[in-house]
């Protein structure tokens, strides 16, 4: 399995995201604040991914604190949650992922846990919220498998694979359950401008595990769409509204439109976690916006004229309407989504 993040003894390990696929280095993050740059600067990336590293990136500041009493701790850890919160605004897992050692934190310092206690417990649930994503997404690729051909090319944009999460996948992890049961599928994947996260991660990860990728430019998949060379769209998610909309990577949206208008079902693959019942809709979803760098140079060099106005959001809102299903570990959710949503969140409370 690709070792995307690891708890350790020293500190938290990640692969270097940026380095791939030329180097597989890791990153060891010894404190909170170098867990914070390890996700703004995109050394880990991708929504479950950011999910857990929050959730570490917490852990990891209550573990090597110093605070001698429970006031002193509980101001550091108000510090601690803030600093790793204001990292990266789209993906709500982030913020799940700090929530639940925040909201465990609280429990105990409410009961005046000594506080060895209380770093043991938050290093644990960190731990554990790292087996339950990789439990959850094989979970969620099970479900996804069912609506998958039994032979066809799968069109996926970005990169929502094990890279993205703790291992397995969301988007991947169903194409790699419906190859586990047997199913002749191959990957089509937008290389993903400007991050190149579908050229550089997805591309990578597939071909790692023997699984036939063809990598295309963005501006492709219309193309193939209308050629008939498409079955189906998988994409991940980083913030899924009450009523569906669904925040992923940029360009995500136009992928949607080809499909609806090619008649080919475009699925979205994303844990439980991902859904946000308190954004009513997509235009409420925050979006990202990155440096300009990212688009005015490509390896270190710049490929954009001096003057030239640049605009980079991170992600874009594909409107529950162009999405055929929601696949979770939970289920596969059906339009109307938002009493689909809310069922299955009913359900589980
Ligand atoms: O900017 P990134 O690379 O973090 O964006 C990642 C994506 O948009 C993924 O498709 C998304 O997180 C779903 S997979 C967890």
């Amino acid at each position: 399995m690709i070792p995307t993040l690891e708890w350790t003894p020293e500190g938290v390990s990640f692969l270097d995201q940026t380095k791939l696929p030329q180097q597989e280095t890791y990153v060891l993050a010894t404190d909170y604040k170098q867990v914070a740059t390890v996700i703004r600067d995109m050394i880990t990336r991708g929504a479950m991914a950011i999910g857990v590293s929050g959730a570490m990136g917490v852990a990891i500041g209550i573990q090597r604190s110093t605070a001698a009493t429970i006031p002193q701790l509980n101001a550091e850890v108000d510090e601690i949650c803030a600093h790793l919160a204001a990292t990266r605004p789209t993906a709500v897992n982030l913020f799940w992922g700090i929530g639940q050692i925040r909201d465990l934190y609280n429990q105990l310092a409410a009961a005046n846990t000594p506080i060895p206690e209380i770093k043991q417990q938050v290093v644990a649930l960190a731990r554990r919220l790292y087996d339950e994503d990789i439990s959850n997404l094989r979970k969620l690729g099970a479900f996804g498998a069912e609506l998958l051909p039994d032979e066809g090319t799968i069109l996926t944009h970005c990169n929502a694979g094990a890279l993205a999460a703790c291992g397995y996948g969301s988007a991947l992890g169903v194409i790699r359950a419906a190859i586990e049961n047997g199913k002749k599928i191959d990957v089509f994947a937008d290389e993903t401008r400007p991050f190149n996260q579908g050229a550089r991660l997805t591309a990578w990860e597939l071909v790692k595990d023997n699984i036939p990728t063809t990598l295309i430019c963005d501006n492709m998949a219309g193309h193939f769409m209308s050629k008939g060379r498409i079955a189906a769209v998988i994409v991940g998610a980083d913030r899924i509204a009450a009523n569906g909309d669904t925040a992923n990577k940029i360009g995500t949206y136009s992928v949607s439109i080809l499909a609806k208008e090619h008649g080919i079902p475009f699925y979205v693959a994303a844990p439980f976690n991902t859904i946000d019942t308190a954004t009513a809709s997509g235009d409420l979803i925050p979006i990202e916006q990155r440096a300009a760098r990212e688009i005015t140079h490509y390896q270190g060099n710049q490929v954009t004229p001096d003057g030239v106005n640049i605009e980079n959001p991170a992600f874009d809102v594909t409107p529950a309407k162009y999405i055929a299903a929601i696949i979770t570990e939970r289920g596969v959710l059906r339009a109307p989504f938002s009493e689909s949503i809310r069922a299955m969140a009913e359900r589980s409370a």
